[in-house]
Order: C-alpha cells, then sequence, then structure tokens
C-alpha cells in the first residue's frame, strides 16, 4: 500500500493517505507528551512498542467481535487501518481510582471501584481535554443516544476482556482511554491505539507502574516498562531489532528499583 500525503498529525502519530480511500496509514512516532502537552519528550522505541502492542490488542478485540480500524501492521511503525473521522470524546474507563480521578474528587489513590467507571472527556488540548457529562455529548450532538449507549456498553466489553487479558500476565489494568470513528459508511468502530501510552498497567503483585506514567510521573525506564508489558504478552521476540532492548534480568531489577 503506497503512503501518500499526510492528512493528519498528532502528538504521538501521523496519519497518511493511501491510493484507497478508505485506507489510512497510522504512524507511531517515539513522542511521548503529557498535561495536554506541556511535558514534551523523545522516548526511543516507544512507537514501535506501541505499534506492536496496539496491534496485538485490537487484533484480540476483533476476533471477540470489537469491530475496530485495524486492516494488518505494515512495519515496526505503521499500520494500515480503515479511515475513520474521529468522534471527539475521549472514553475512559476505571477500575482503580488514580490520576484525574483522585484529584478532582478526592478518592484515595488506589481505591478498587465496585463497578467499571466510564467518565467522558471532550477531545480539545487548548481546553485541557475537559470531562463531560452525557448529557453534555446528546445535547451538542457529538453523538446520540443510541450510539451513545451502544459504546458504553462496548466500553465494557473492552473492558473486561481486557482485564482478564491482563490479569493473565500478572498484571491490573488500573483505567484507559479509548477514542471511536466514524467510517464513510457512518458506522462507529473502536480506533487511534490501545498501548501503555493510553493505558494505566500496574504489576499485580508490586504495583509497579508499567505504563506512560513513569514519564509524567519522572519515574524513568519507560521503554524497559513497555518491553515488559509487551514480553509479557508474548510478542516482543517478533521484533529482534528494536533498540534499546534488553530483556535481561537487570532491566527488572532496575524497575523494582524505580517505583
Ligand atoms: P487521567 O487519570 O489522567 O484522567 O487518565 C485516565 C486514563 O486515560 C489513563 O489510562 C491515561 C489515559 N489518558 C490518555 O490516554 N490520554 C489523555 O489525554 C488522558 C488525559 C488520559
Ligand atoms: N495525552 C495527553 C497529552 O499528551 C495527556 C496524557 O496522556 O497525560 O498531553
Amino acid at each position: 500500500m503506497k503512503k501518500k500525503k499526510k492528512l493528519y498529525e498528532g502528538k504521538a502519530k501521523i496519519i497518511f493517505a493511501t491510493e484507497e480511500k478508505n485506507l489510512v496509514i497510522q504512524h507511531f512516532k517515539d513522542d511521548a507528551t503529557a498535561f495536554n502537552n506541556q511535558k514534551k519528550s523523545v522516548i526511543d522505541g516507544k512507537g514501535i512498542l506501541n505499534n506492536r502492542i496496539s496491534e496485538h490488542i485490537l487484533n484480540n478485540l476483533g476476533q471477540i467481535g470489537i469491530k475496530n480500524h485495524l486492516v494488518k501492521r505494515l512495519n515496526m511503525r505503521e499500520q494500515l487501518v480503515h479511515h475513520v473521522k474521529i468522534i471527539p470524546i475521549e472514553f475512559i474507563v476505571r477500575n482503580i481510582a488514580t490520576g484525574s480521578l483522585t484529584k478532582r474528587l478526592g478518592i484515595e489513590d488506589g481505591s478498587v471501584l465496585e463497578r467499571p467507571l466510564i467518565e467522558y472527556c471532550l477531545k480539545n488540548d487548548e481546553l485541557g481535554d475537559p470531562i463531560v457529562s452525557r448529557e453534555h455529548i446528546l445535547t451538542f450532538n457529538w453523538l446520540n443516544i443510541v450510539e451513545l449507549d451502544w459504546i458504553s456498553k462496548e466500553l465494557l466489553r473492552i473492558n473486561d476482556f481486557l482485564q482478564g487479558m491482563f490479569r493473565g500476565i500478572g498484571i491490573k489494568l488500573v483505567d484507559f482511554k479509548v477514542e471511536f470513528g466514524k467510517t464513510n459508511e457512518n458506522k462507529i468502530i473502536l480506533a487511534d491505539e490501545i498501548s501503555p501510552d493510553t493505558c494505566r498497567l500496574w504489576d499485580s503483585s508490586t504495583e509497579k507502574k508499567l505504563d506512560k506514567d513513569r514519564f509524567r510521573q519522572n519515574l524513568g525506564n519507560l521503554v524497559e516498562a513497555y518491553q515488559e508489558v509487551a514480553r509479557r504478552l508474548g510478542i516482543l521476540h517478533l521484533e529482534s531489532n528494536i533498540r534499546p532492548i534488553k530483556f535481561s534480568k537487570p532491566t527488572a531489577v532496575k524497575l523494582k528499583k524505580n517505583k
């Protein structure tokens, strides 16, 4: 599939057109940002890991009937995906309270929620991705009620599947963010990426952070943490030329020291 002109550049990914109107190429950059772009860095190898991890997760979700934009991974940094118009809402699902939830509501960090909590944020960096209610979404016609209810059910299915998948490899799925888009046929499908950039993942026994909080909180060893996730998912061995890779025990020891 030939790569054509750049259609859109976001903080962590670039979208390119292809010869096919309904298909685009999603390129994963090494850029890391947090707090709505206020903190920025380039982390060698992050894009490659996210490409591979997101491919694995979206493929697995596809197998349980969660329709998503992934067609196939093309190379180390790129995926062929269905062209969608992204719905301007970030859908967040939480199983354990942390991050903005604890700051906003004074809930104790680490509290296990009785049931998954869904939150909606408007996707607008200038406004700081403000949290919005279902009523806002309906009032401003970002989605209609049928679409919103359908997405909410889909979110719980995604959460169930991901929780089980991560539990099986000794990781707690604390929370995650997903995005949906509308295809040219006006069908809603899961889009964007699911990776340690967009999930909070804690090692089940030590609660070590294996996600982008390592960057947000200056904990270091981000690539090593993402590699650990990929290794446990059983996909890292396929990428023998990701740099810098250290599967060795010292990496694991380093991670433990740096909670
Ligand atoms: P929060 O606690 O900062 O609101 O984040 C909740 C989850 O959503 C967490 O897994 C990180 C993810 N997230 C993103 O992927 N992109 C974002 O822009 C934000 C704010 C959060
Ligand atoms: N993705 C957002 C940003 O780049 C926020 C975050 O992930 O913390 O600023």
